[in-house]
């Protein structure tokens, strides 16, 4: 992690050296390299990449790469026009029980209390005047020194005070670092990229979430949520210290009605859904095969799986959800009822609101499906075979004499050799050997071994999970992994040429110590539920795809090696328009680049005229989020 910000950085410094972005949100240096120079939030940027004014920002620590490192006059007047030194301004007095960190409240005359804990709360306690107070925002000796608060502005009109002391009033559960159980809390599925939230809300209730993210607001902290917490990019805590995560963990409710629509808690993970809905009924949706992803992020980004094809993506089983909003309130979403928010949820709800239910169009689970999966060894031999190999395997993709929307399949590849499509056919075995195999295999090498079967829809579960059950602990989920991943999607006019074949056999000649792995899934094609919509539907740009690859690489070292992967294929088709795939967000990726590989512009502008009207201070927020 520290190269790559370091890399980043550096490589941003160099491209724009005269000329970086004003801070929008607050934040400064980091992927998006934002200056605080004349932003609204002061001219320091902080060691810890938040713009302000304060000594916490100008003094020790403070970047100079990305604003100036001298206490600066309030960003009302212009830094250029004044030739004099400014004096240091007086601190503002906290107003909402905050202290040091972005604001730069100092407690001193607060009416929280004068000390300014190592969390950054004002407080009498020895907890906030004891060990770790910082001296720098208020007193440390006790309630010392009793101002009474005659500069300050007035108090929050609610009794709130610091987030703890609001989420205290308000009968919120949560956690901070000392209680037990925190590091667990807060230990990412992706090792590489731990952050440590301001504080952990475990909500039982929908008026808890909303409770939750009006203390934030009151206190200016940026809010996500977890739901599986499989992000790649670990935006669930986040994706920057001192965020509050919101975990969802006791919403996992699964109730099938007599329609077919089930509704789902935002906790819920893919595992568990997929069995409760065949118990209650024998049903089924479309979505990926790891049980322990979280419904909340898979569906509200996506979520692909090899009934997509056929049904959809998760996405597009959603008729309506429960969201809390940024203001705290909580509204029904749908294709009739809020209707913006509704389409703006589904691709970007990290930036725009927490659903605490979704309800969800259940399908009929099919009798029986036809699991293939076809390894071949060798095909890295040769540029030739490898190339030919594939661009038989896109002729077949495209071929409508033998796919239609029944059909979908992924293929996998890796270092040690492996190549092996596979994937799931919604008909019989025998049509699958007699129509679907003579032309699949046509021309390539001999197969090693050919898996073609019919299981129950359950037992498909199981088998594609790669585990020997699908059902997940409620609690204590502790499955993790050290990578970094992307993806490249590849639109369906152009598909992947031989030239970019060519330079993606060469770059994985030329050999690696990196452990990674390569599939690339198929969207498109004839008869494909998931190009059917476009983006009116949803605010999910990807309906165009033929191919889209996932290049995942195994701990911090394979970093530039699946950056040069990428490369190898993205520039050897400068033609072509690639994208990238949500949920496989890319934390390498600068906030501008993100919303252009993953939205085009037009998505985005309209995201982001809708995260202006329903939240206006960014108060979700991950580094790529809406209007980051
Ligand atoms: C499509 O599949 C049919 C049936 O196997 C085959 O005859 C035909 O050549 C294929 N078309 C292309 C363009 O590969
Ligand atoms: C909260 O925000 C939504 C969306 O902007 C708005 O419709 C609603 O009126 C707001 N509620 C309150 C209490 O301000």
């Amino acid at each position: 992690m520290k190269t790559l910000v370091t890399l980043t950085a550096s490589a941003l410094l160099a491209s724009i050296a005269f000329a970086a972005t004003v801070s929008p949100d607050g934040t400064c240096g980091g992927a998006n390299g934002y200056t605080c120079l004349n932003s609204a939030f002061g001219n320091c940027c902080s060691q810890y990449g938040w713009c302000g004014s304060t000594t916490g920002h100008c003094g020790t620590g403070c970047n100079p790469a990305f604003g100036t490192c001298t206490n600066n006059p309030p960003p009302s007047s212009t830094v250029r026009s004044s030739s004099t030194p400014q004096p240091t301004p007086t601190k503002r007095v906290s107003t909402d029980g905050s202290c040091a960190g972005t604001n730069g409240y100092t407690c001193l005359g607060s009416t929280f209390g004068n000390c300014c804990s190592q969390w950054g709360w004002c407080g009498s306690t020895v907890d906030h005047c004891g060990t770790g107070c910082n001296s720098a925002f208020g007193s440390c000796t006790g309630n010392g020194g009793t101002t009474t608060s005659t500069t300050s502005t007035s108090p929050t009109p609610t009794p709130s005070g610091s987030v703890l002391q609001c989420l205290n009033t308000r009968n919120v559960p949560y956690k901070m670092t000392s209680d037990a159980g925190w590091a667990d809390l807060i230990e990412p599925y992706n090792l590489r990229l731990p952050h440590t939230p301001a504080v952990v809300v475990l909500p039982s209730t929908n008026q808890h979430v909303q409770d939750a993210v009006v203390c934030a607001k009151q206190a200016g902290i940026k809010v996500q949520a977890k739901g599986g917490g499989h992000s790649y990019a670990n935006f669930a805590s986040g994706g920057k210290d001192g965020s509050m995560m919101i975990v969802l963990e006791a919403f996992n409710g699964i109730q099938l009605d007599a329609s077919g629509v089930v509704k789902v808690g935002g906790g819920v993970r893919l595992g568990n859904l997929a069995d409760g809905i065949w118990t209650q009924g024998q049903k089924a949706l479309s979505h990926g095969t790891c049980p322990g992803v979280g419904i909340g992020g898979h569906a509200t980004h996506g979520g692909y799986g090899h009934t997509s094809r056929n049904w959809g993506l998760a996405m597009d089983a959603i008729v309506k959800v429960d969201v809390v909003l940024a203001n705290g309130t909580l509204v029904t979403a749908s294709s009739t009822q809020n209707s913006e928010i509704f389409w703006g949820i589904r691709g970007a709800a990290d930036s725009l609101g927490i659903v605490t239910s979704f309800y969800l169009q259940t399908r009929s689970a099919p009798s029986s499906i036809t699991y293939f999966e076809i390894q071949f060894d060798g095909i890295f031999n040769s540029k030739a075979t490898f190339t030919n190999t594939l661009l038989h395997l896109q002729d077949f993709a495209r071929n409508a004499s033998v796919v239609d929307n029944r059909i979908s399949f992924g293929i996998y590849m890796d270092g040690y050799g492996s190549f092996a499509p596979s994937g799931a056919f919604f008909g019989s075995v025998s049509e699958f050997n007699t129509k679907i195999r003579p032309e699949f295999l046509r021309g390539l090498p001999t197969p090693t071994n050919v898996i073609v079967q019919s299981y129950s829809w359950y037992d498909y579960l199981v088998k594609v999970s790669g585990k020997n059950t699908i059902k997940v602990p409620l609690t204590g989920y502790d499955e993790h992994e050290n990578f970094f991943a992307k993806s490249i999607t590849v639109p369906e006019s152009d598909g992947l040429t031989a030239t970019s074949l060519n330079s993606l056999y060469d770059y994985i000649k030329r050999g690696t110590s990196v452990d990674y792995f390569i599939i690339i899934n198929l969207y498109g094609g004839p008869g494909s539920a998931i190009n059917s919509k476009d983006t009116n539907f949803a605010a999910y740009s990807d309906r165009h795809s033929l191919w889209v690859m996932q290049n995942y690489g195994f701990t911090a070292n394979s970093i530039t090696w699946i950056n040069g992967l990428n490369d190898a294929v993205v520039k050897a088709q400068p033609q072509t328009q690639f994208g990238a795939y949500l949920n496989y967000v890319d934390p390498s990726l600068d906030a501008a680049t993100a919303h252009k590989v993953y939205y085009g512009d037009a998505v985005y502008a309209r995201l982001l005229a809708l995260k202006k009207s329903i939240d206006p201070q960014s108060v979700f927020w991950n580094p790529q989020a809406i209007g980051a």
